[in-house]
């Protein structure tokens, strides 16, 4: 664990969240519950660092405990709980259980949309000035159990911008890198950042699990 984060703040006792906390603990195997905790600690601590209130830190926290609450379905659910967009998401049904988590939730009756919005769009990108939403999907990619994006991490806890523009550069450079596809909620993410100077072109992402 990275020194600076165990320095940072937790969020207290959340009203509410337990009983939808054990629901993804039954539904994820364990080692997925263990990173759902430092996602949503990292998001929070992010959310913090970078000015946000404690009602947006707390949404953040709340958002990285859920997002992954669909990631251990069937292909099979995922699509049924996400209808495929686009060929990737057919090729690809696990690049859906961000959706997949949402459709979910709602179904279940959780209904706080700026949390739902960063469930959603934590394996695609966040849509553009998603403060919470890039908290999640920054501490997704790089909370200290993956062993990759420290620089992602250490920059997102002064500078959330920058480090959400690095990360999504990264990632397509990544894949177009390889001739991969890249999902095109991605890509329209990619498209509307401003163009990046080359230094921000440094972390090919592994993005084997999101
Ligand atoms: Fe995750
Ligand atoms: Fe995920």
């Amino acid at each position: 664990m990275n020194a600076k984060v165990l320095e940072l703040p937790l969020p207290p006792a959340l009203p509410g969240l337990g009983d939808w906390e054990q629901r993804v603990r039954l539904m994820v195997r364990p080692r997925r519950y263990e990173h759902v905790r430092r996602v949503a600690q990292l998001a929070y601590q992010i959310a913090l660092s970078n000015g946000l209130s404690f009602s947006e830190a707390n949404a953040a926290y709340t958002a990285g405990i859920l997002h992954d609450i669909a990631r251990d379905l069937p292909d099979s659910e995922l699509l049924r709980l996400a209808p495929a967009e686009c060929d990737i998401d057919l090729r690809h049904p696990l690049a859906l259980h961000g959706r997949a988590g949402r459709t979910l939730l709602e179904h279940w009756g959780y209904h706080d949309q700026q949390v739902l919005e960063a469930i959603e769009d934590h394996t695609t990108g966040p849509r553009a000035g998603h403060q919470i939403s890039a908290c999640v999907y920054i501490a997704d990619v790089s909370e200290p159990g993956r062993g990759v994006n420290d620089d992602i991490r250490e920059l997102a806890l002064s500078d959330l911008s920058s480090a959400l523009n690095r990360a999504i550069v990264s990632k397509v450079t990544y894949l177009q890198g390889r001739d991969l596809p890249v999902h095109p909620r991605t890509l329209k993410r990619f498209e509307a950042l401003p163009k990046p100077p080359a230094s921000l072109i440094l972390t090919p992402l592994p993005h084997a699990e999101e």
